[in-house]
């Protein structure tokens, strides 16, 4: 796809702040995936970003903010949230609150729910972005609705998203590769993972002292058995847990002993999952363009940043109902 001239490319947050402030969407890199980040304030900017990624409006955003003080003006924290925010951020962790009594955050981004998910994104250029903006700035990842989420400043600008964004904030590849580990409170507030991400559960287990309890009705969980939702999908068909490729398809390998001389891709050679995280959605990108109707993808180990690895290719090896399924 050639990319497309309507947005400026450029590493001056002050810009992006300023297209903001016209609202104006923008897209910014942060350390898990690029935002397309608009004005949470503002309800028609709010609305612009469901329409640019085809998302469905009862699919809340996140709130992004430059610090705890920041996201405690916005949501109420509970002693474990706080724990949580103090281990973490700034970093890939997004906690869901409930919204403080006027909380200036437009209801279209929290989809008329009374929680709000809030996140302290560690990214410099996000950082920057955020306090030359002066406010909270809802960002979903900046990718059509369903599509794979992109790493670097090119995937955006490549994307049709391109010609809906004033400013594409260029921050390079993003570190970590996969979203957010959001974490939400049952109603006596324990805390409960709505969606494995950059934050392993091992390392919020260490903080919390005790396992922590896979959520209902996140992202990360199927709305039946057996059943989830396609997301984070290429163009190509994944085919999981394979050995080796079959004829005609591309392999996305991991680890030291994947088989040589096959075509494809090796996650991590090493057999580090966060190079492999960091490597994931760029790496389907390549094999995918490569025009194969299959992508066939080696075992992951379901431990650390392989719970987000192994969440992601399953929603993108899910069954795809219809294009407008996000
Ligand atoms: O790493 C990330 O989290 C990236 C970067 C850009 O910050 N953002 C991101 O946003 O992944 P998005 O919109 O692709 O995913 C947000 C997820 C959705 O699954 C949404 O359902 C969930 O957060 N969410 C947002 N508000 C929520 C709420 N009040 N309650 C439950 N889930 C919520
Ligand atoms: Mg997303």
């Amino acid at each position: 796809m050639r990319a497309r001239p309507m947005a400026e490319i450029t590493t001056d947050a002050g810009k992006a702040a300023e297209a903001l402030h016209a609202g104006r969407l923008v897209a910014f890199p942060t350390e898990t995936v690029y935002g397309l980040g608009a004005d949470a304030t503002d309800d028609s900017a709010v609305a612009a970003v469901f329409e640019a990624k085809g998302r469905p409006r009862i699919n809340p955003l996140i709130a992004h903010v430059t610090d705890i003080e920041a996201a405690m003006g916005l949501g109420r924290f509970d002693e474990s949230a706080r724990q949580l925010a103090e281990a973490f951020w700034p970093g890939p962790l997004t906690l869901v609150v409930p919204r403080v009594e006027g909380c200036p955050v437009s209801l279209l981004a929290t989809a008329g729910l009374d929680t709000l998910a809030l996140r302290v994104p560690a990214h410099p250029l996000a950082q920057a972005l955020l306090a030359a903006f002066g406010g909270p700035v809802v960002a979903p990842s900046a990718n059509i609705s369903g599509r794979l989420s992109p790493t670097e400043a090119e995937h955006v600008a490549e994307s049709p998203l391109a010609e809906k964004v004033a400013v594409i904030l260029d921050g390079d590849e993003c570190p970590v590769g996969v979203e957010s580990t959001i974490i939400g409170f049952d109603t006596d507030g324990t805390p409960v993972l709505l969606r494995p991400g950059g934050i392993p559960r091992e390392e919020i287990e260490k903080v919390l002292g005790e396992p922590l309890r896979t959520g209902k009705g996140g992202e990360g969980t199927p709305s039946a058995p057996g059943q989830l939702s396609s997301h984070y999908a290429p163009r190509a068909r994944l085919r999981l847990n394979a050995q080796r490729p079959e004829e005609g398809e591309m392999f996305l390998a991991f680890g030291p002993d994947a088989p040589k001389g096959v075509p494809g891709l090796n996650l991590s050679p090493k057999g580090d999952l966060r190079e492999a995280a960091a490597n994931l959605f760029a790496y389907l990108r390549i094999l995918d363009e490569t025009g194969v109707s299959s992508i066939a993808v080696a075992p992951i180990p379901e431990y650390g940043l392989g719970e987000a690895i192994n969440d992601r290719l399953r929603r993108a090896a899910a069954p795809r109902p219809g294009e407008e399924e996000a």
